[in-house]
């Protein structure tokens, strides 16, 4: 009897267990849903590049705000040159992302459907100008992940001040500079200042998010944020937050200029 008893005790704890742990799988998985019947618009920037912008491009981004808010205290300090802190998304998290791009933007931006190396993440634009190295003062083209491949950039907006900023895209006004100044930041952010700093006196000016035109760079065009915009270009074109006022910035997700990034390397479709 008193074994019946300890059995009953046990198989009611380990039911209760089974829902604990149920309860927390299902309370911390994120699966983000892409509205099917969302439009599609191709924006163009130049002979060269488009973008595409989509409207009402989740189902659940406010699952996602809660997701970010929950989980803050993960966001880590980026270790690419992006101003803010970021959280990697597992891929069970964005399989509907990753969908995306072998169905719909492989087809737009043209490239194979195999081989594409995708990834996720939340992020949050924090830094102020005062703390920028001199690269962050200007737009920036993705640097490539693989030899031969090409990048594409994913955006979604998650917040609902459109102030907090859109995405500019620009030409630089003399190209063949800034090539050369490449090598020169392979290992320090900083390298080269001094010779971009006799070149353009904009960098005796206070630290600012690259915004307007100015003496190094034209703006082409700026796409607005809007809450739940999808915004996708190819990494290759001249591109930047644009933030005309980083006071605006905050390190609370719900008041933020939190956005949720894709990055795609991929192979061109052969002609
Ligand atoms: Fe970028």
């Amino acid at each position: 009897m008193t074994t019946q008893i300890i059995n009953l005790a046990f198989f009611t704890l380990s039911c209760l267990s089974l829902d604990i742990f149920w309860i927390t799988i299902v309370t911390e998985s994120l699966k983000i849903r892409i509205n099917p019947d969302a439009v599609t618009e191709q924006v163009p920037i130049n002979d060269k590049f488009f973008a595409i912008i989509v409207d009402d491009f989740l189902l659940n981004p406010d699952e996602l705000l809660e997701y970010a808010k929950t989980h803050r205290s993960e966001f880590e300090i980026s270790q690419r040159s992006y101003p803010g802190e970021v959280l990697d998304l597992e891929p069970g998290s964005v399989e509907q992302i990753s969908r995306f791009w072998r169905s719909r933007l492989s087809r737009v931006f043209s490239f194979a459907r195999i081989g594409i190396k995708d990834s996720c993440q939340i992020s949050l634009t924090t830094l102020q100008p005062k703390d920028f190295s001199w690269i962050q003062r200007l737009p920036h083209t993705d640097s490539r992940r693989d030899p031969g491949k090409e990048n594409i950039a994913l955006l979604v907006y998650l917040f609902d001040n459109p102030d907090l900023g859109g995405t500019g895209f620009y030409r630089y006004r003399d190209i063949k500079f800034w090539e050369s100044m490449k090598p020169k930041q392979v290992d320090d952010p900083d390298g080269g200042f001094s010779i971009v700093e006799t070149r353009y006196p904009m960098f005796g000016d206070p630290p600012k998010y690259p915004s307007e035109s100015n003496q190094a760079v034209e703006l082409i065009t700026m796409v607005p944020a809007k809450f739940n915009r999808m915004l996708c270009y190819s990494g290759d074109i001249l591109h930047s937050a644009y933030i005309p006022d980083a006071s605006l910035l905050s390190e609370d997700c719900s008041r933020g200029r939190l956005t949720l990034n894709g990055f795609a390397s991929v192979w061109p479709k052969q002609n």
